[in-house]
């Protein structure tokens, strides 16, 4: 027998008992779709020049590559007609993307980080697409800035994609997290990994350690605890790891455990990651992977966010080490 597809794991999650209505459904296939489009153009490379700045600044002032662009007009192109969005959000604009009046609108929101890890688009290590799906709030037809201010913990669904050796997605809807590995020839994406689980306990810890001047005490604690190894009150030696693309260093978390950190600072004083397209999506999958994901405080997926590009301090990844990190920080 062959393996799962993307639209027959959305059928079978409704079946059993998952919120995957059609709208939905097709909203995530289309973002599969557009994952596709947007593998292909990363793996060009520089056969047709898709490397390089775009000579452009997003709304965070930072430098975007010309895969940026790209990125987030595939996304757009891709979902704008299809009749279930009522708008999008993107890292790459400053405001919300209404759907044009030629198309009929639908009742999802739809964020996302188009291509995330871009440090790395240029020197062929993995980026990825995030993504986020909430409700458009009841009554609303025109979505403004304050129609996607809604906590994580409304996500219905978040995925995102790995431009890797292979092009993966991963996917919630709620209902636990799977893994799909893109097939080339065939062009659709197979179910591979049916039910992601964080392992509790790990070894191994990912941080841009040249930071470290400017954490705060309860980081330090344990990176410092970390570093002691087998000598320390850890009592085992640990292991670093720091692709610098989320996705890539997420998605090792989902497959043999870590904890992945990029916390507030007295340089990133919110934090660095943004909430809503970025830490939001990964801490929905992560806890559906039996993992936590916190900003020291409080639950990610908690957070009333104030403002759509809005930064977070985040900590990620296998439970038992996560609530360490907020022990530590609640002492
Ligand atoms: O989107 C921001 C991002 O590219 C993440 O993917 C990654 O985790 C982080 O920035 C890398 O940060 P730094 O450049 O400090 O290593
Ligand atoms: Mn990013």
């Amino acid at each position: 027998m062959g393996r799962i597809s993307l639209s027959q794991y959305l059928i079978e999650q409704e079946r059993a008992g998952a919120q995957v209505p059609p709208e939905l459904g097709l909203l995530i296939e289309v973002v599969g779709r557009a994952c596709k489009a947007i593998s292909a153009a990363v793996s060009k490379g520089d056969l047709e020049g898709v490397l390089g700045g775009a000579g452009t600044q997003n709304v965070q002032g930072e430098t975007q590559k010309k895969l940026d662009v790209i990125s987030n007009e595939i996304l757009i192109q891709a979902n704008e007609w299809g009749g279930y969005l009522s708008a999008m959000v993107s890292e790459e604009m400053e405001k919300p993307y209404q759907i044009p009046n030629r198309y009929p609108k639908g009742h999802y929101l739809l964020l996302f980080d188009p291509l995330d890890g871009s440090s790395n688009i240029d020197v062929n290590v993995s980026v990825g697409t995030i993504f986020s799906v909430l409700r458009c709030p009841e009554g609303v037809g025109d979505p403004d800035e304050s129609s996607f201010l809604q906590p994580g913990a409304q996500q219905v669904a978040a995925g995102f994609a790995v431009y890797g050796p292979s092009t993966l997605l991963v996917l919630t809807v709620g209902r636990g997290a799977a893994g799909f590995t893109l097939d080339r020839e065939v062009g659709s994406f197979k179910l591979t990994r049916e039910r992601i689980v964080i392992p509790e306990e790990t070894s191994e810890f990912a941080i841009n350690m040249s930071n470290m001047r400017n954490w705060r005490a309860p980081i330090r604690r344990y990176i410092d605890e970390c570093l002691a190894g087998k000598s320390g009150v850890r009592e085992r030696d640990f292991n670093m790891r720091w692709v610098a693309s989320m996705v890539a260093d997420v998605y090792r978390i989902l497959s043999r455990g870590g904890v992945f950190m990029y916390p507030s600072d007295l340089k990133y004083k919110s934090g660095r990651l943004r909430l809503m397209y970025e830490a939001n999506p990964m801490a929905f999958i992560v806890e559906q992977a039996g993992g936590a994901a916190t900003d020291g405080a409080r639950r990610i997926m908690d957070i009333q966010p104030e403002a759509l590009h809005q930064r977070v301090g985040v900590v990620l990844g296998s439970k038992h080490e996560v609530e360490r990190i907020a022990r530590y920080h609640a002492g």
